[in-house]
């Protein structure tokens, strides 16, 4: 309940709540473990549990906090569970949480460089830093001609690559006459589905974008890119941005970028690289070369929020040159005018995105990298790994499986040989049981599970007892 004098929360009460708070987050840490992994409530059933009418007069914040076990914890699917192994991870940690609540309580809006000059530079450094962490070519850093910014998420980096991708190739005239309908985008049939999203909204239109087809290993067929780029441009049409993917959604295929981007230089086409979920294994020497051919891009993105311990919401998005993407984006009012921007001096990231808006989302990129080192880092990405193939090794030995795609890091696409019915009864026996919670694909064809390696809690015997339960839920199909 507000205080009756001040009608806020009081420093001395925020102070005692927040400590409660913090306190509740740490004991669910500690026990995320004992809850179903998958969420068991039925559609409607949270909102049944809310008045219809908020309140007229304020609560106790006793009272709303308690809502939150009562109302809101059944209806959470546990992405912090070490037992979650669906779609990618979405991984915490105490420090991100911490350098989360510290932008929540700076409350900085980071639009302009002179709005927060900390939330611009600590920005521009970290990102800095991840370059030569990720051994991505120094073009990318802000020193040289491009630079970095954090995106929201993955689907709003393609968005803006595309968005500068078709200034580039329209000499800007797109920006101020729109799309003529000759704009062509080209993906693989495994690229995730935010790219087609992006060639909606930049108004390319979606019979422009062309779904290139993939090698056996799930991959682009670069030769099939040329080709359609060719015929594309044979019908008087305008090629402009492709995106290769280093580590797919559906079974983490690698596009071969060297050749693709052979194929963009050829024809002047804007290459951006979405390694979302992959792209924090090149913290390890011994997988970068996932990052093999970057040079030829134009723009690149992965997501600290996917496997590099750092809350949601932090996409780390380069340019190979700024100067596309800031023409692109850059409309100035006269309410935003100030000196530095006039200057020159300095970053304002509100033309680096599509909001003006932006938190303060480096404090926690900042904190997890000094809290961990790279070593910290490294280690992380390895173990995982290491617990990935030795579940590949399990599901190799076993005549019953089969691997539905090769394993390079953290993610298995395995299934029963004996056929999608099968399969699908598995998964939902096992994601009903809230021992573990698996999500599944469709490769060749055919039903699909997939099994992520990538939350933070996530050890060897989480990994040993997914296995158990599987065959355990597999015999009790009759399957022998
Ligand atoms: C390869 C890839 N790209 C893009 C995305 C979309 O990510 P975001 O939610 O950050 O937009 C994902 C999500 O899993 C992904 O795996």
């Amino acid at each position: 309940m507000p205080d009756p004098e001040s009608f806020h929360m009081s420093p001395e009460e925020f102070r005692r709540q927040g400590h409660a708070v913090v306190d509740w987050i740490a004991d669910y840490c500690s026990r995320v473990e004992s809850f179903p992994v998958l969420s068991r409530v039925q559609p409607g059933e949270i909102r049944a549990q809310l008045p219809q009418h908020p309140p007229q007069q304020g609560e106790s914040f006793d009272r709303i906090f308690a809502d939150v076990e009562r109302i809101i914890l059944p209806g959470i699917t546990h992405w912090q569970s070490p037992n979650f192994f669906a779609y990618f991870p979405t991984s915490t940690s105490g420090p991100a949480i911490l350098g989360d609540l510290l932008s929540t309580g700076l409350g900085v809006q980071g639009m302009l460089w002179s709005t927060s000059p900390a939330c611009t530079e600590l920005e521009t450094h970290v990102l800095d830093w991840l370059v030569p962490m990720l051994g991505l070519p120094d073009k990318l850093l802000s020193s040289s001609s491009g630079g970095g910014v954090i995106q929201d998420a993955a689907s709003s980096a393609s968005l803006c690559a595309l968005l500068a991708a078709r200034e580039r190739a329209t000499q800007f005239a797109s920006n101020r006459k729109g799309c003529d309908g000759r704009l062509i985008a080209y993906i693989s049939t495994q690229t995730h589905s935010s790219v087609e999203k992006a060639v909606k909204i930049a108004g390319l239109g979606s019979d422009n974008l062309r779904a290139i087809e993939v090698d056996q290993n799930f991959a682009m067929r670069p030769d099939t890119l040329a080709r359609q780029v060719e015929a594309d441009e044979k019908a008087g049409l305008v090629p402009c941005f492709v995106c290769a993917t280093v580590g797919t959604t559906s079974s983490n295929a690698i596009d071969p970028v060297r050749e693709i981007g052979g194929i963009c230089r050829e024809h002047n086409l804007w290459l951006h690289v979405d390694s979302a979920m992959s792209g924090t294994a090149a913290l390890c020497p011994e997988f970068r070369f996932l990052h093999d051919g970057m040079e030829f891009a134009d723009s690149y993105c992965f997501n600290p929020h996917k496997w590099m311990l750092t809350n949601f919401d932090c996409d780390c998005f380069y340019v190979a040159d700024r100067k596309h993407l800031i023409r692109t984006l850059s409309v100035l009012p006269e309410y935003l005018r100030n000196q530095a921007t006039e200057s020159g001096a300095v970053i304002d990231y509100r033309d680096w995105q599509v909001p003006l808006g932006r938190r303060f989302r480096s404090l926690k990129l900042w904190f997890v990298i000094r809290y961990y080192g790279i070593e910290g880092l490294q280690r992380h990405v390895r173990e995982h790994v290491r617990l990935a193939q030795q579940f590949a090794a399990w599901v190799r030995e076993d005549a019953r499986f089969e691997l539905a795609a090769p394993v390079p890091l953290n993610l298995v696409c395995f299934r029963l040989r004996s056929g999608d019915a099968e399969n699908q009864k598995l998964m939902d026996q096992l994601n009903h049981s809230g021992d573990l919670y698996l999500t599944h694909t469709r490769l060749d064809g055919k039903m699909t599970l997939r099994l992520c390696v990538g939350q933070t809690h996530t050890e060897a015997r989480h990994v040993e007892r997914a296995w158990q339960r599987i065959q355990q839920a597999t015999a009790q199909l009759g399957q022998s």
